[in-house]
C-alpha cells in the first residue's frame, strides 16, 4: 500500500513535469500561451504555480510515461488515464491548461484542467485517488506557505484562476477548494496555520449559496481565538476579475468591510423574515438563531453571539437560552 502511494507520487510528479514541458516546447503550445497571456498571467506566476499544458491528442501523456501494463494501470489509478469499455486507454486531460494541486509538502497529488475554449466542462479535475482527497486539500496552500510564514489570514476563493490572479497582485494568502464545497477538515487545516479565515465567493447566486453553506459549516466548529468573515463581491465579479480592476489595495479595502460571523448569521436569517423589526419578526429571528448559537463551541464567542441576538431582538439572554433548549427538542 505504501509502495503504491510512493509510486503514485512519482507518477504525478512526472506528469507535472510533462505538462510544464509541453507549455514550453509542444508544437501546439501557442494557443495555450496566448490564452494565459490574454488572461493576464505572467510567465513568472505560471512558473511559480507550475502551470502546464495538456496538448490535444489522446495518448501524449501515456506515450511519455507508460512503458508496460503495470505502469498503464498505475496511470489509471492516478486518474491520469481513462480505460474505456473496449479496454483502450486514453489521456484524461487533452487540450487544456493544467493547474497542479500540491500537498503541503509540495508533492503533486492532482490536477485541475481548464479548457482553452468553451468545451464542457470548463474545468476538469483529477478524481479522488489513494493520494488525492478533495475534502482535505486546498489549491494554493503549498504556494502560500512558500511565500511567507507565519500567515495571519487565509482567503478562501472558488477558483484556480482566482488564487493565481490574487498571487500575481501580491495577495499571497488565497486558497481554493477543488470544485467541491469547503469541508470542516479544510477549515481545521487552515486554522492550524492562521487564526483568521475570510470566505470570498463569486458575486453570483452560486457564490451566495456557497457562503450560506460556509456559515452552516462554521457555526458548530468555531472556537475562541478563531475568526471567520464573509466577503461579498459585486454582481458578476470574482476575485480574479476584481483584483485586476481594483488592484491589491482596492481588493484589501473591500476585505476590511467583510461581514463578521454574527453579522452575517443575523443578516441571513433576517433576509427570510418579512418585517424583521416587528415584534413577530424579532420573535422569529430569536427562534431561528437561538438553536444555532447554542451549538457554538467557543465559550466567549457564544456569549457574545447571545449579546448580539439580544440587541437585535430585545429579548433577555436567559430567555433566548430557554428558547434554544425548547427549539432543540424534536
Ligand atoms: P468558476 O466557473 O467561477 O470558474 O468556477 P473560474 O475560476 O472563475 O473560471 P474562469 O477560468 O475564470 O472562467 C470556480 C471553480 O469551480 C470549479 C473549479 O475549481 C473552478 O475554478 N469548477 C468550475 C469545476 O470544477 N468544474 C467546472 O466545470 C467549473
Ligand atoms: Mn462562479
Ligand atoms: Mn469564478
Ligand atoms: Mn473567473
Ligand atoms: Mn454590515
Amino acid at each position: 500500500k505504501q509502495e503504491e502511494r510512493t509510486n503514485l507520487y512519482e507518477l504525478m510528479g512526472s506528469a507535472n513535469e510533462f505538462y510544464q514541458r509541453q507549455l514550453r516546447y509542444h508544437d501546439a503550445k501557442q494557443a495555450a500561451v496566448d490564452y494565459l497571456k490574454n488572461r493576464g498571467l505572467s510567465g513568472k506566476a505560471a512558473k511559480f504555480f507550475n502551470i502546464g499544458f495538456a496538448p490535444p491528442g489522446w495518448q501524449n501523456l501515456q506515450d511519455s510515461l507508460a512503458n508496460d501494463d503495470e505502469s498503464l494501470a498505475a496511470m489509471v489509478t492516478a486518474g491520469l488515464t481513462i480505460k474505456n469499455d473496449q479496454g483502450r486507454h486514453y489521456d484524461r486531460f487533452r487540450n487544456r491548461i493544467i493547474f497542479p494541486i500540491r500537498d503541503v509538502r509540495g508533492r503533486t497529488i492532482g490536477f485541475g484542467a481548464r479548457t482553452l475554449g468553451d468545451d464542457k466542462p470548463k474545468y476538469l479535475n483529477s478524481p479522488e485517488t489513494p493520494i488525492f482527497n478533495k475534502g482535505q486539500e486546498l489549491y494554493g496552500l503549498y504556494e502560500c506557505r512558500q511565500i511567507r510564514q507565519p500567515l495571519k489570514r487565509f482567503l478562501i476563493v472558488e477558483g484556480y484562476m482566482d488564487v493565481v490572479a490574487l498571487h500575481e497582485f501580491g495577495i499571497h494568502y488565497a486558497v481554493a477548494t477543488l470544485g467541491t464545497a469547503t469541508s470542516d477538515t479544510h477549515l481545521q487545516k487552515l486554522f492550524k496555520i492562521a487564526p483568521e479565515i475570510v470566505f470570498c465567493f463569486d458575486g453570483d447566486e452560486a457564490g451566495r449559496r456557497a457562503a450560506k453553506r460556509g456559515l452552516e459549516l462554521v457555526l458548530p466548529i468555531i472556537e475562541d481565538g478563531q475568526q471567520i468573515r464573509f466577503m461579498f463581491l459585486p454582481e458578476g465579479e470574482d476575485p480574479d476579475s476584481l483584483v485586476r480592476k481594483e488592484g491589491k489595495d482596492g481588493f484589501e479595502l473591500r476585505m476590511q468591510d467583510a461581514d463578521g460571523l454574527s453579522e452575517f448569521l443575523l443578516q441571513t436569517l433576517k433576509d427570510d423574515i418579512d418585517d424583521p423589526a416587528s415584534l413577530e419578526g424579532r420573535a422569529r429571528l430569536a427562534k431561528l438563531a437561538a438553536p444555532l448559537i447554542k451549538n457554538i463551541p467557543g465559550i466567549a464567542l457564544r456569549s457574545l453571539f447571545w449579546q448580539d441576538l439580544k440587541e437585535h431582538t430585545h429579548i433577555d439572554v436567559d430567555e433566548l437560552k430557554q428558547l434554544a433548549e425548547s427549539e432543540a427538542k424534536p
